[in-house]
């Protein structure tokens, strides 16, 4: 197993639209381990593949606290998710490991059902997700889109944020252009 580096806003990787995994590879599982090592790491609660610099349609999730001994992965290649008849907007404050030090609220409906396949290639649907579980698969299909929660928060919170995230988006970019 191998922790990650996780790649920073302003990182064109975060940008792309992801491409569909066809086969399920012994490397593929092999990533998919890594990133939950990577998450545990962080730690985070869910962790999307164009984070670590690859633009493939998959996540993990793990809600779990850190501090919690039992965990409870769930790692998911080509994820997709709808929101259940009776879903709610919902108010959440996200963050994001590749968006550091910040958190603002984003509605997303609060109950949603999602189509994945697992590790062994079967096809999987989970119902009713809920909570924060349904919070990180939206947040983490997301990425796959190449979309981030910061553009979905609001004019005020961007206003509070831009130079934050402005300075982020330098830092990562002179980063990139020393490698
Ligand atoms: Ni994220």
């Amino acid at each position: 197993m191998a922790i990650l580096p996780i790649c920073k806003y302003g990182d064109p990787v975060l940008r792309k639209k992801s491409e569909p995994i066809r086969e399920i590879t012994p490397e593929l599982r092999q990533l998919a381990m890594d990133m939950l090592e990577t998450l545990y790491d962080a730690p985070g609660c869910g962790l999307a593949a164009p984070q670590i610099g690859k633009n493939i349609r998959l996540v993990v999730i793990d809600t779990t606290l850190p501090e919690e001994e039992e965990k409870d992965p769930h790692i998911m290649f080509n994820p997709e998710w709808e929101p259940e008849e009776d879903a709610k907007p919902c108010d959440y404050d996200e963050g994001c490991l590749s968006v550091p030090d910040i958190f603002c609220n984003v509605v997303r409906p609060d109950k949603v059902a999602v189509r994945f396949f697992d590790i062994n290639g079967e096809p999987q649907e989970i119902r009713h997700c809920e909570g924060l579980f349904a919070r990180c698969i939206q947040h983490e299909v997301d990425h796959l889109n190449g979309d981030l929660f910061v553009d979905k928060i609001s004019t005020s919170d961007r206003t509070l944020n831009q130079s934050k995230l402005r300075k982020m988006a330098k830092e990562t970019q002179s980063k990139l252009k020393k490698k």
